[in-house]
């Protein structure tokens, strides 16, 4: 691409995330999610820092604004009443001052504080913004352990499906299966009255999504009660993943800040939970796997999610670079990387949401990750079918097969992402 074309992709992506911008917080996109999304606030930062350094910090402070005072942050805050979006805050009924739902999001917030610290042209500015949020991010990755890994064993599980971001992911068909659909009170979907059901999750997934917040709200969102409730407790290996990554960059900025006992109660959180990563390995599929916990067994599901452990740089050398491989592998079933899904499992679909398609963040992670490992000609493989794939327009995900733009349009993070690899790139 010439520097004219990228310069104008930048413009571009650039004049979207200042039009889902809120003032205080950004919107995914018009319509189809017209609130705020913990991961996609915290991912949109690393765009706005391009352009204005406080405005991608006051994304995050307002996030943490909505913390829970047991310690989690929620998956969406629902800021202004908009009925575009179900379930709302009527169905999630949290009892927050500012409305919010009950389910928390990969905790992305600690990688992301670390970067904007350490690249910010105003370092004091930084550093004091980041001495406040620290203890919060801190603050939510204890609540992680206490509340998802009540047993201690040092990974954390997921007790529903949105809470990965990958919602439909194949990585959840088995464990949801079991979850059941008596009592779910009649709904009306709006996402396909947005986007075409084809791309988006089917209703029986959907009747089990809307079983399991009953569920927790019959329990008063008493986060004490819900994970041995659940019939939904998943180790996702890409949650866990992040969660070490941020712990251990929350323990470097402590580190930096003085704060010896926050650095080192983070980095013994990441230590154990390295140590227990191992039990999620398949020798026969190359990559880490999910976990479920109720069934007690690994899930056979080669998703992208096994694979984003390169950005903690888990695992030993051979099983780096088995999961460079991987990722070499499934680029090579595709025009445009990295698909989600494995291509060659009966269960992809190209064009439907976390089966199949590529998205922006997830190349940005595994780009990271690929970099973090030593594998910088890989990553920027990845990067080149991110700038592939926008030229499609910056859509919410792509078709791996066709680079077709899917799901919402001008979406924030894919903008943002975009101005980040950008960057990235440029400095690489
Ligand atoms: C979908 C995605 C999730 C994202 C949200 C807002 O639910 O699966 O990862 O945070 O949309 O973009």
């Amino acid at each position: 691409m010439t520097t004219h074309s990228l310069e104008a992709l930048r413009t571009r992506a650039a004049a979207i995330v200042r039009d889902n911008d809120r003032g205080a917080y950004t919107v995914p996109t018009k319509g189809l999610y017209p609130f705020q999304w913990n991961w996609d606030s915290c991912l949109t930062a690393l765009g706005q820092r391009h352009s204005d350094e406080r405005r991608a910090f006051l994304e995050i402070e307002t996030l943490f604004a909505h913390q829970w005072p047991d310690g989690m942050v929620p998956h969406i805050v629902f800021h202004t009443p908009d009925d575009s979006y179900f379930p709302g805050p009527d169905v999630w009924r949290t009892g927050r001052p500012t409305p919010t739902s009950g389910i928390t999001q990969p905790p992305v917030a600690g990688l992301v504080l670390r970067r904007l610290v350490e690249t910010a042209a105003d370092q004091a500015f930084a550093e004091e913004k980041a001495r406040a949020l620290l203890p919060k991010i801190a603050a939510w990755h204890r609540w992680f352990h206490a509340m998802r890994d009540p047993a201690g064993s040092g990974l954390v599980a997921i007790l529903h499906p949105w809470e990965s971001g990958r919602d439909n992911s194949i990585d959840w068909d088995d464990a949801l299966a079991r979850v059941p659909t008596e009592g779910v009170e009649p709904y009306v979907r709006r996402d396909t009255q947005h986007v075409d059901a084809a791309e988006r999750p089917h209703k029986a997934e959907y009747d089990r999504y809307l079983w399991l917040v009953q569920r927790f709200r019959d329990l008063g969102w008493d986060n004490r009660l819900l994970h041995d409730a659940s019939p939904f407790q998943v180790v996702d290996p890409a949650i866990n993943a992040i969660l070490v990554r941020s712990d251990e960059d929350v323990a470097h900025l402590a580190e930096r800040f003085g704060d010896k006992a926050l650095a080192e109660e983070a980095q013994a959180r990441a230590a154990r939970a390295r140590a227990a990563f191992d039990g999620l390995w398949s020798a026969d599929l190359r990559q880490y796997l999910p976990f479920d916990r109720v069934a007690g067994q690994l899930i056979a599901s080669p998703s992208v999610g096994g694979l984003l452990p390169l950005l903690a740089g888990l695992g030993n050398a051979e099983k780096r670079a088995a999961m460079r491989d991987r990722i070499r592998t499934l680029r090579t079933h595709v025009r445009y990387g990295v698909p989600t899904h494995d291509p060659t499992d009966p269960r992809f679909e190209a064009k439907r949401y976390w089966r199949g398609p590529c998205w922006l963040i997830i190349n940005y992670l595994l780009a990271d990750g690929l970099d973090r490992c030593g594998f910088a000609a890989d990553a920027a493989a990845v990067r080149a079918d991110s700038l592939a794939l926008v030229e499609n327009g910056f859509a919410e995900y792509y078709d791996p097969l066709t680079g077709e733009g899917l799901g919402g349009g001008n979406f924030t993070w894919t903008a943002a992402i975009l101005i980040e690899t950008l960057a990235t790139s440029a400095a690489a």
